[in-house]
């Protein structure tokens, strides 16, 4: 029984006892002074980490441009788009009203490629990336809208629509640091049995070289992406029907073909002029 009497007195001893024991001068176990080099010891170490982080996060922050994402595993195939903006073009080509918003449109994009604006740019070698890495100020390859002849909106203010053989622009999205390889050139089919004739500006619906790579908008700001004018050359039979158009880019590297994206390099928009 005696035992059972101590336990108590035992128990309340060593439950004081861990948190000051006057006998040694231990608190929680230690002493002062071993406290004393464990709290050093951290803040030594956290001070450690955190100019070590500090560091390295700013030599990465250094290697980073402002436009540029640094790590992609390849650079993505981009995606065609049309101008005007639509893809179910419709007018009827005696009604000025109905296509007048298009032929706007079509106008004011022309606008940053006024042949006297582009004068101005450089003339590039045909044919050949113009890499400038290493220059600070990018120069721009120069692309005159009069290349576009027929579909410059120049000698025919209306694109062709007031003869019912609309004009479309097909430009590729801009992507930093594409360089297609290959000549990409743009291709249209009416999606139906006869087919349609079509001409392109310039002839040979190429997307040239010279205008690759871009840039980003803050290193390469005046920028204009090369542009690829398809003129359908609808006849009196073609009025009053949708026609659907596949318009693809091929002949290079980039994606025509992705099941999940349908403008991956290609689109298909709809045009119906009626008389
Ligand atoms: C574009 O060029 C035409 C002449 O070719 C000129 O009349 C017009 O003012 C120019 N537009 C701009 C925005 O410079
Ligand atoms: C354009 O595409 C069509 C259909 O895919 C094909 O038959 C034709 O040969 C292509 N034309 C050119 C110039 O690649
Ligand atoms: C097209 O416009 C003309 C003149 O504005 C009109 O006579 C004709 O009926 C229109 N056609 C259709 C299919 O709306």
């Amino acid at each position: 029984m005696s035992t059972k009497e101590d336990k108590p007195v035992e128990h309340k001893t060593t439950w004081k006892d861990s948190i000051y024991n006057p006998r040694t001068g231990e608190f929680i176990g230690r002493t002062a002074s071993s406290w004393a080099l464990i709290v050093g010891f951290y803040l030594v170490f956290y001070a450690f980490l955190t100019g070590f982080f500090t560091l390295t996060m700013w030599v990465m922050l250094q290697t980073l441009e402002d436009d540029v994402p640094k790590y992609r595993d390849r650079v993505p195939s981009p995606g065609l788009v049309i101008r005007p903006r639509s893809l179910d073009i419709i007018f009827n080509r005696t009604n000025p009203k109905q296509y007048g918003p298009y032929v706007r449109h079509l106008e004011s994009l022309l606008q940053q490629y006024n042949d006297t604006i582009q004068e101005q740019n450089e003339l590039c070698m045909v044919n050949e990336y113009t890499e400038q890495d290493d220059v600070a100020e990018k120069k721009v390859c120069q692309f005159k809208r009069s290349l576009l002849r027929q579909c410059s909106g120049l000698a025919d203010a209306t694109f062709g629509y007031a003869e019912g053989k609309p004009c479309i622009l097909v430009k590729m999205n801009r992507i930093i640091g594409l360089r297609p390889r290959g000549e990409p050139y743009v291709n249209c089919t009416a999606k139906r049995d006869t087919p349609l004739q079509m001409s392109y500006f310039p002839t040979e619906a190429k997307f040239d070289k010279m205008y690759f790579p871009y840039y980003g908008k803050i290193n390469h700001p005046k920028y204009v992406q090369p542009l690829v004018a398809v003129q359908l050359l609808l006849a009196k039979e073609d009025y009053n029907t949708e026609i659907a158009i596949e318009c693809k880019v091929e002949g290079s590297d980039l994606k025509n073909d992705d099941d999940r994206d349908k403008f991956l390099g290609r689109i298909t928009f709809r045009v119906t002029v009626t008389e």
